[in-house]
């Protein structure tokens, strides 16, 4: 890829796709397209030397829009969350196969030389999720198929259009399966933030209220690796920029127990807490690893930020976007998304 080819980051609004803006931008490309269907105000990070466009990318003609003169295409665009949305808004979810549907047609139509497609962890087979002991899931274990309800077909069923979409019409795609992704500029409230951001707000709530307890969905013993953003966006460029034809695994190898991930912001915050766990609330799988052999295999590198490294830059750009909407700071335009943008 060209330092002057044309790059279109759709989902650029979002946690990875603003970081993979943010990466692209510092590497030296010059010529970035940016998409998301938010307005301008509610995008995590934007940048005002790059093409912004609010497009609702359900729509092909949009898609087609976006895609003309584009070279490589990472679609990193959906409607998603944590647990407490993916397992109720499952027809919403599975709405995003027309985002990648349509993106696909789009990258055909006008050429693109790469299509890079984020699936999810979600698209394992929930019966090899059953135990709390932290399976480490290979590639493989994603069929026979039993994927998480909603979200994770739709993943599943959009992996294959992209394997189809190269086999049948020589289109150039690759496939990563995140496993839980945080860090700074992530979704922090607001009923879509995964585990670490929920338990980082929550802990920075009970410490800055002086309320010494904190609520606690499950559990606490499921098991879940986290991976930092950095190690995700240098993950989706050695993926895009290889030879791997199959969907990969891009996650931490780091299994810890939802308990633990507690312990450790606790000990970030200086503080200890009474534990209530909330046995109703939204669980998902039992417990879940990432296998890096494969990516071992391919590239000899896989993500490797430690949990307390990544979790505690996360809890201090938390902490200090919830300080700000303490002291109502602009920055913070409303309650139902981050609106924090970045200029530099
Ligand atoms: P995010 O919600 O922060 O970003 C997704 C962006 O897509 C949002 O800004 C949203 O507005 C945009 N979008 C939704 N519908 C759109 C549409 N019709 N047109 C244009 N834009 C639209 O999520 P994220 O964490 O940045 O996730 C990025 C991708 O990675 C998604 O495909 C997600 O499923 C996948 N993924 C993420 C994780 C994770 O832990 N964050 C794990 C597995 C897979
Ligand atoms: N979100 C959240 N909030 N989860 C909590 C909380 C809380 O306050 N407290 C405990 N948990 C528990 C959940 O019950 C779940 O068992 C575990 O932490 C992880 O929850 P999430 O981070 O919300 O989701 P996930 O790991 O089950 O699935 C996520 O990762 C997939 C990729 O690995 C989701 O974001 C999927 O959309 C994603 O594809």
């Amino acid at each position: 890829m060209g330092i002057n080819d044309k790059i279109l980051v759709a989902g650029a609004g979002g946690f990875i796709g603003g970081a993979l803006i943010s990466l692209l931008r510092k590497q030296g490309y010059r010529d970035l397209r940016a998409v998301d269907s938010k307005p301008f105000d509610e995008w995590y990070q934007r940048f005002e030397d790059v093409e912004n466009l609010s497009l609702d990318l359900n729509l092909k003609e949009n898609c087609e829009t976006v895609a003309k003169g584009a070279v490589e295409i990472y679609n990193l665009a959906a409607n998603m969350g944590g647990m407490g949305f993916i397992e109720h808004n499952k027809a919403l979810c599975m709405l995003s196969v027309l985002i990648n549907t349509h993106l696909l047609q789009a990258a055909l139509k006008y050429g693109a030389k790469r299509f890079f497609y984020a699936s999810s962890a979600c698209v394992y087979n929930g019966d090899k999720q059953k135990t709390f002991e932290a399976p480490s899931l290979k590639e493989e274990d994603a069929y026979p198929a039993l994927a998480e309800d909603g979200y994770g077909w739709e993943k599943l069923f959009s992996e294959r259009m992209c394997r189809h979409f190269m086999e049948d019409f020589g289109l150039t795609t690759r496939v990563a399966r995140f496993h839980n992704v945080y860090g700074p500029w992530g979704t922090w409230f607001g009923g879509r933030e995964k585990a670490p951001a929920a338990i980082c707000r929550k802990v920075i709530e009970a410490k800055v209220l002086g309320r010494h307890e904190i609520e606690i969905w499950g559990s606490g013993v499921q098991t879940r690796s986290f991976m930092f953003i950095d190690d995700c966006t240098d993950g989706i460029q050695r993926i895009s920029n290889s030879d791997i034809l199959e969907p990969i695994n891009l996650g931490s190898s780091e299994a810890v127990t939802i308990n633990q991930l507690v312990d450790i912001a606790e000990e970030i915050a200086g503080i200890k807490l009474k534990r209530n766990y909330d046995l109703s609330a939204p669980k998902g799988v039992n417990g879940r690893n990432s296998d890096n052999a494969l990516i071992q295999k391919y590239l000899h590198w896989e993500p490797s930020t430690p949990l307390r490294v990544g979790l505690e830059k996360t809890y201090r750009w938390i902490y200090d976007q919830y300080m700000a909407r303490e002291r109502g700071e602009a920055g913070v335009v409303r309650e139902a998304g981050n609106s924090w943008s970045a200029s530099s």
